[in-house]
């Protein structure tokens, strides 16, 4: 069904000039409508299963600005709990991570178990007479709490379609691109920064390969990207032959999916992929695409996944950084404060010298030490400060690259993509849902508003 409604959000980003109105990314009470329509309503990323194996493991994670514990209990299910006790609201948990039996709190010590039901109250007969009915007053659960391959999610609004379905083929997409590199384990802590900067804008960066040039031209110029020895100008000659045959240096695939998920950045050929392929495992590390060779993936990714080498976001803030092996949250903490969240990923199996090289680059390209995201949340910050200017808001942000010029090809699978140059597709397409989102009262409501797949041209 198309969207045919002009409700207040719809109409600050407009799909037929690519102008997106500066206020989303400044004004309060907009934030405050995000927490509850986006970040209330979604499936949130918690964490990975190998964070919390066992009965009893925690991992604390966001929805929206709010503290929630994702836990196993006793009979080994996920949990998704509200951390706040239901007395009077105090942290029931304040370690990151850990293992606990229950959750005691620290200010009059009501005590709950791993599922979040009420099972200590101090003072229980003497001073509630039993009459604090314990089943009322567990903490607050998640609607629904999910794993798709290991990579845990939790949405507070029980209205929500399954994950599966909420994810859709460019979601289940996207965790593919990291999931298919073997069985993939957690490296031990998340790096964790705070930008001056509304999260939107983190979102939209991930698909901006506009930026690069200049914004990290003293990154490159450095020579951060690390060459693995043993790769000699031979072997790396035969890659860049491929390339250029294959024109990937400005050939971009879109893939775009229903209620604001989407991928963009360049194309990895097949030529290219063999060319790398030929190189064996020691330029795999550089490139980590080898494990599209495996009938696992490629059965996974089929042929329009397999090309793809660009960032998916799963709506609303979860980067997929299929280069590094990571995950990124771009987590909302204001209008104009974003906190950072890279979790770095390594496959079980791999050996110790391949591990240690991933989680160098996992440090080095992005989070609070990285070379890239240093420059980024610099230009980020400048821009959230200009939106709030009076006169500043006047003005729309553009987002016309590549506007109707995207030829959306339609494929078996529900997919939807484009095969184009540079351009802002992914980002008017996260705005558009990011409307969508927005203008909808209720889950019921955004499932008929939200549209299936774009037209044939963008
Ligand atoms: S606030 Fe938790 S027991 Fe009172
Ligand atoms: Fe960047």
């Amino acid at each position: 069904m198309l969207y045919d409604t002009q409700g207040p959000f719809r109409t600050m980003v407009d799909e037929n000039t690519g102008q997106v109105d500066r206020s989303i990314f400044a004004d309060q009470a907009i934030y405050e409508v995000e927490l509850e329509r986006i970040f209330a309503r979604a499936w949130n990323f918690m964490c990975h299963e190998t964070q919390i194996p066992k009965a009893g493991d925690f991992f604390l994670s966001f929805i929206g600005e709010e503290s929630v514990i994702a836990t196993r209990d006793k009979k080994g299910e996920l949990q998704v709990l509200l951390n706040s006790c239901r007395h009077r609201g105090n942290a029931v948990c304040r370690a990151e991570e850990g293992n606990a039996r229950s959750f005691l709190c620290t200010y009059h010590g009501w005590t709950y178990g791993l599922d979040g039901q009420l099972i200590g109250v101090p003072g229980y007969k003497d001073f509630y007479h039993e009459q604090l009915d314990k089943s009322q007053w567990g903490l607050v659960k998640a609607g629904k709490v999910a794993s798709y391959k290991g990579f845990v999610f939790a949405t507070m609004d029980s209205e929500a379609p399954d994950l599966e379905e909420y994810l859709g083929p460019v979601g289940r997409m996207s965790i593919d691109l990291i999931a298919e590199r073997g069985d993939m384990e957690i490296v031990g802590g998340v790096q964790k920064n705070l930008i001056g900067c509304n999260w939107k804008l983190a979102v939209d960066n991930l698909f901006d390969f506009y930026h690069p040039q200049i914004s990290h031209a003293s990154a490159f110029m450095s020579g951060f990207r690390k060459q693995l020895e043993g790769v000699d100008a031979a072997e790396q000659a035969i890659v860049e032959k491929a390339e250029i045959n294959g024109g990937i240096r400005n050939a971009h695939r879109v893939v775009l999916g229903k209620y604001g998920h989407a991928i963009g950045g360049p194309r990895l050929t097949k030529e290219v992929r063999e060319a790398r392929a030929l190189l064996g495992p020691r330029f795999e590390v550089l490139t980590n695409d080898n494990f599209r060779m495996t009938d696992s993936a490629q059965e996974a990714l089929g042929e329009i996944g397999l090309d793809v080498n660009g960032h998916p976001n799963i709506f609303p803030n979860l980067w997929v950084a299929t280069n590094g092996h990571q995950l990124s949250l771009r987590l909302p903490k204001g209008p104009d404060k974003c906190e950072i969240w890279w979790f770095a990923f390594v496959p079980k199996e791999a050996p110790d010298w391949k591990k240690a090289e991933l989680i160098e680059r996992s440090i080095h390209v992005f989070g609070a030490a990285g070379l890239l995201e240093q420059d980024d949340g610099e230009n980020w910050d400048q821009s959230t400060r200009a939106m709030k200017g009076v006169i500043a808001k006047r003005y729309p942000l553009n987002f016309s690259m590549g506007l109707k010029h995207g030829v959306v090809n339609h494929a078996e699978g529900d997919l939807h993509y484009i095969d184009t140059t540079t351009n802002e597709h992914a980002q008017l397409w996260t705005y558009r849902g990011w409307a969508e989102w927005m203008d909808a009262e209720s889950w019921g409501q955004l499932k008929q508003i939200s549209v299936e797949h774009p037209g044939d041209l963008v």
